[in-house]
């Protein structure tokens, strides 16, 4: 649903892979979620910079789950899409998939919807221009 204030739209996907290593793992051997968020608010913010053109900063996240754990080894691919666009901020959805790379089959991890906010150098909510 988009807000009365909130221009929809059908960005370019802004895509971010990282091949996940033990540095990303607990002591079980899956991805931690917090890496994984990591992840998530880069990729986001990646998008909402290319957008705006302005600095940005992260002033939601609304949801984010996490449907299978992530292995050791696979390469983590993250899409961010956005969502709509209002006067200085930015909905994101982003979805990501592990791969294994010796398989090449993909699962479907999660997804999380996200707002990121345009900021003055002051760090004020400043109007993106469209
Ligand atoms: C995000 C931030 C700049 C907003 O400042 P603010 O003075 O509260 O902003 P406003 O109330 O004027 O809202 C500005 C825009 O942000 C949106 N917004 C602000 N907080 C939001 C929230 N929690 N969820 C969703 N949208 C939010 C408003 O809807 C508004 O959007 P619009 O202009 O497109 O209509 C400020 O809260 C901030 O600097 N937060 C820290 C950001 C940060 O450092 N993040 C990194 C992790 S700590």
């Amino acid at each position: 649903m988009v807000s009365k204030n909130r221009t929809p739209c059908s960005g370019t996907d802004t895509v971010l892979s990282h091949v996940m290593l033990p540095l990303h793992t607990n002591h079980y051997g899956s991805i931690h979620g917090a890496v994984i968020l990591g992840f998530i608010d880069e990729v986001a913010f990646v998008a909402a910079t290319r957008l705006t053109g302005k600095n940005v900063v992260l002033a939601a996240v609304n949801h984010a789950s996490f449907d299978h754990p992530v292995k050791v080894g696979s390469l983590l691919t993250l899409r961010a899409n956005i969502s709509s666009i209002g006067h200085t901020s930015v909905k994101l959805k982003v979805t990501f998939e592990a791969e294994d790379l010796k398989t090449k089959k993909t699962l479907r991890i999660g997804s999380a919807d996200l707002v990121m906010v345009a900021v003055d150098p002051k760090g004020r909510p400043t109007k993106i221009g469209r």
